[in-house]
């Protein structure tokens, strides 16, 4: 392989670029300013959920193509692709989105760049992070110009991060004008292992903005089928049927037109915020309005799924047995930042309901983050005596969960399904009282 690749930063995005592109063949060394973190990696220990990924790590490990470091230094001398992958989080209180880790990695990298090498942000940043960030590399690294940067923005789905790497629907490359040139070249050569993929060459702004587009775009489609379940519910309409019906339109689609609790997890909801901070530090905030009605789309419909429990529960939640089935924002992840289900939960709480709840794997973050609350070793477990039970992240054990099964151990057979996952039909010949958002 022609070039030696570094990795910064090895969270979900971080952590599956390196052993990916290790995968492909490439010597890849990838750092953390965790310690902890970065033993548990070369270990062969895989920090999060994710499918498929430990495999992966530790066939490269093993043959010695990836390695960890928390060493600035060495990354600097061992790369000529060096891939920055660290978070942008909400801001506390704001809507903006928090770039100081990679202003942090150019201030650590760069003074020690001292050759030829190209620097690649993956990170989702507000339009104009890139440029700033390029002029701060080439002022503060010694071989200056020689010192490129391009952004390549990611689009991996945590659940399917392997196979989202390994066979993306599309590369964009963010190159500067001329000079850039070079970065194309480069990166071309770095994904070619994977095939046939479109790739897009632009600048630093659009390559940008198409993550950030293509994140609101998704969020639109769900809080617009969200809408329409407020509609169903308000005209004794089926949201369920409505999408199905939709999605045999080509130029509609299927996909990501499930009603339910709504999106959450470390993007969606901070991305289109801080899209819309950056819009408005702009001057072009008119733009995005509608970017609010979405969120507020989004998050009516954790409301409402909290008032749809009280309903089922009799009127009040306040010492009523409740048990939640899913903690993960979504299935197959054990993430659980902005949890729709946690949220739900946590309101439940605190309005006096007993609640309990179940994940197959993100227990242990969900109870690190909520002590206060109570968690079952199984659905079955902890759906033991339940007034209610609410599925709210759709695993697919509690997708094939029987209802009389379930039954046998409830106190009343209650079902509040928030995914719109389960067959109807079925529940209520079993006899349960089967309720579901945007349904009748
Ligand atoms: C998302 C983007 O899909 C990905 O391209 C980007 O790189 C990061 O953000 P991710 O956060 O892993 O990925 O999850 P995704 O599968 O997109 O789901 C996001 C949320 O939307 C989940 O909470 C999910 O439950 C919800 N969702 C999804 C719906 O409510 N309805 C749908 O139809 C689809």
């Amino acid at each position: 392989m022609p070039y030696r690749l570094t990795v910064i930063g090895t969270g979900y995005l971080g952590a599956t670029h390196a052993a990916c592109m290790a995968e492909l063949g490439f010597e890849v060394l990838a750092l953390d300013v965790d310690a902890a973190k970065i033993k548990r990696l070369q270990a062969g220990e895989l920090p999060i959920h994710e499918p498929g990924l430990e495999e992966v790590l530790r066939r490269n490990l093993a043959s010695g193509r990836l390695r960890f470091t928390t060493s600035y230094q060495e990354i600097a001398e061992f790369g000529d692709v060096h891939f920055v992958c660290v978070g942008t989080p909400q801001k506390k209180g704001e809507y903006a989105a928090d770039v100081s880790y990679l202003d942090a990695v150019v201030e650590s990298l760069a003074p020690y760049l001292t050759r030829e090498c190209l620097v690649v942000g993956k990170s989702t940043v507000p339009v104009g992070t890139a440029q700033r960030l390029a002029g701060k590399l080439i002022r503060l690294a010694p071989a200056g110009p020689q010192v490129e940067l391009a952004w390549n923005p990611e689009f991996l789905r945590e659940g399917f991060a392997v196979q989202d790497t390994l066979k993306p629907d599309r590369i964009v490359l963010g190159v500067a004008g001329i000079p850039g040139e070079k970065a194309e070249k480069i990166l071309r050569e770095v994904y070619e292992p994977l095939g046939d993929i479109p790739i897009v060459v632009t600048d630093y702004a659009t390559s940008e903005l198409v993550k950030t587009a293509a994140n609101a775009f998704l969020a639109t489609k769900i809080s617009f089928i969200n809408a329409m379940a407020e509609v169903c519910e308000a005209s004794h309409a089926d949201v369920k049927q409505l999408s199905l019906a939709l999605s045999f339109d080509e130029r509609i689609g299927g996909k990501f037109l499930n009603a339910g609790l709504g999106f959450g997890g470390g993007c969606l909801p901070k991305d289109i915020r801080a899209f819309m901070a950056r819009a408005g530090e702009l001057g072009a905030d008119q733009a995005l309005t509608f970017l609010r009605e979405v969120d507020a789309i989004n998050m009516r419909r954790r409301a409402r799924m909290v008032d749809l429990a009280r309903e089922v529960a009799g009127g009040s939640l306040y010492g009523c047995t409740v048990c939640v089935l899913g903690a993960a924002f979504k299935p197959n992840s054990d993430d659980i930042r902005d949890s729709p289900a946690l949220d739900v939960a946590v309101t439940i709480g605190r309005q006096g309901g007993r609640v309990t709840i179940y994940d197959p794997v993100a227990l242990d973050n969900a109870r690190q983050a909520h002590p206060e609350l109570a968690y079952g070793t199984s659905a079955m477990d902890a759906a033991r005596g339940a007034n209610v039970v609410l599925l709210l992240t759709e695993w697919p054990e509690f997708v094939a969960l029987d209802p009389e099964t379930l039954g046998s151990v409830v106190s009343t057979r209650n079902m509040v399904d928030g995914r719109n996952a389960l067959d109807p039909q079925s529940w209520r010949a079993a006899g349960w009282t089967y309720r579901a958002l945007g349904r009748p």
